[in-house]
């Protein structure tokens, strides 16, 4: 099996996440403080129903003893969020009272400047705390986190997008939940956002092209409803692991792609992408997976291929392709996962399988060239390969090493 990439592979430890706080004192450009103050007075508003008359913004929280403005912020969004939730089996919120936000379920803080009395919260871990509720708009009070870990909880709803005011946080993890709606507006304004976890959801409509030029280390999109084409500039990408497999998406992988030069892993399996695969798909070469399966690829594969020097697993089995498995694929150093089966192979194809089988390498599948079966019962059949709660990331405070997958999920 292919070693997957850890958490660490991607982001330093906590401890320089969190350095990233020492030069600044409270970050302070997110919400101007009238727009902040409008969150709080919502949020005011609907803790105490309609009949108050005049609430003075943020009172609530002036009442507790905070000792500085950010804490202020973060306990009006944490409470506001406690109060979005509706069911909490594991009693995870049951400590969120009182003005010690830092010492909440989830909530970790770290001092700013080295100074001990000025502490903010730096991120929010949630992970399978198996709370049901929304996300409220006055998450987006939580100017400083640099982590938002809310995996493998029952959030429904959609991204509110006040989130953009998280304009430092890194880490963006809201998968395996009930999420909804379009691709979340958000995530594409946070400014410091590397990983965005947004797989095992309900989100659906087109991926818009500016999520291919935020410099971002890794995406993962899978299993949710996204269906558009993979815009022009998909090549833009930075992560060094994609995974944007089991959506809708289709169209034809574009020629940009040749421009991912840290790319590991791609994983675009069971969508509908048609068209031809790039020959610059050969110029990717740090690229360890590439699977494809389970789309409506045609034509040739590309002799260029040939070039992934570091290939270990390939995936093109069910789709449309044609003509000859390239020789300089098969005799790829470090290929030891071929799947090529159900496509329209020419029988020279199979010279590839036995050679590899004389190498001992792993090859799978190689023999079926039938003519491939109806692709709804083969959607069926992976549909049920799939899991569900396979999504894990890291858990904040270690950042140890954490598969960031199977993030092919099957
Ligand atoms: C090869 O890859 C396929 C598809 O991802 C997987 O089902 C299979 O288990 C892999 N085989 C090995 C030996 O890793
Ligand atoms: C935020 O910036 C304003 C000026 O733009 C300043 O008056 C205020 O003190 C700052 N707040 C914090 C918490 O640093
Ligand atoms: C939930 O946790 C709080 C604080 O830890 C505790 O006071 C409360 O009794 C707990 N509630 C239940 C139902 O266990
Ligand atoms: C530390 O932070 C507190 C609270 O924000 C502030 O009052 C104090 O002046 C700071 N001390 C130093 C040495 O910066
Ligand atoms: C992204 O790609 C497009 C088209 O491929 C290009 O015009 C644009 O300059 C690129 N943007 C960045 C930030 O690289």
């Amino acid at each position: 099996m292919v070693a997957f990439p850890t958490m660490e592979a991607f982001f330093p430890t906590l401890i320089s996440l969190l350095l990233l706080f020492s030069s600044i004192a409270c970050f302070n450009t997110t919400f101007a403080d009238s727009q902040a103050a409008t969150i709080a007075f919502k949020f005011v508003e609907s803790s105490f129903g309609h009949e108050s008359p005049t609430i003075i913004p943020q009172q609530h929280s002036r009442d507790v003893k905070i000792p500085n403005p950010c804490l202020r912020n973060a306990y009006t969004a944490i409470q506001a969020l406690k109060k979005a939730i509706h069911s909490d089996p594991k009693n995870f919120t049951g400590n969120w009272v009182g003005s010690d936000v830092c010492s909440y379920n989830g909530i970790f803080c770290a001092a700013v400047d080295d100074n001990s009395s000025h502490e903010v919260v730096a991120s929010v871990d949630l992970n399978s705390a198996e709370l049901e509720g929304f996300l409220p708009d006055e998450l987006g009070l939580l100017a400083d986190i640099a982590v938002f870990h809310a995996n493998s909880n029952r959030f429904h709803g959609s991204v509110p997008d006040s989130l953009a005011g998280l304009k430092r946080v890194v880490e963006f993890d809201v998968s395996n939940n009930r999420l909804a709606g379009g691709f979340p507006k958000a995530a594409l304004q946070m400014p410091a956002l590397r990983y965005l976890d947004l797989r095992f959801n309900g989100f659906d409509g087109p991926l818009p092209p500016e999520l291919f030029d935020k410099g971002l280390d890794a995406l993962f999109l899978n299993n949710n409803r996204f269906h558009s084409d993979l815009p022009e500039n998909f090549g833009n990408l930075t992560a060094s692991v994609a995974v944007l497999a089991n959506n809708y998406l289709a169209g034809c992988i574009p020629k940009s792609i040749g421009k991912m030069r840290h790319l590991n892993e791609l994983v675009l399996t069971n969508n509908r992408l048609d068209g031809c695969l790039p020959a610059e798909t050969g110029m990717l070469s740090y690229l360890t997976v590439f699977d494809v399966g389970f789309n409506l690829l045609s034509g040739f594969l590309p002799e260029s291929l040939a070039g992934l020097r570091n290939l270990e697993e390939l995936h093109v089995s069910h789709n449309l392709l044609i003509g000859a498995v390239p020789k300089g694929v098969c005799k790829l150093p470090k290929l030891a996962n071929f799947t090529f089966s159900h496509n329209y192979f020419n029988e020279d194809s199979r010279e590839c399988a036995r050679r590899k089988e004389g190498r001992s390498y792993l090859i799978l599948r190689a023999t079926a060239f039938r003519r491939r079966c109806n692709r709804e019962q083969q959607r069926r059949v992976l549909r049920l390969q799939i899991g569900r709660s396979t999504a894990r990331s890291s858990s904040v405070g270690t950042h140890r090493a954490v598969s960031l997958c199977r993030h092919r999920s099957m």
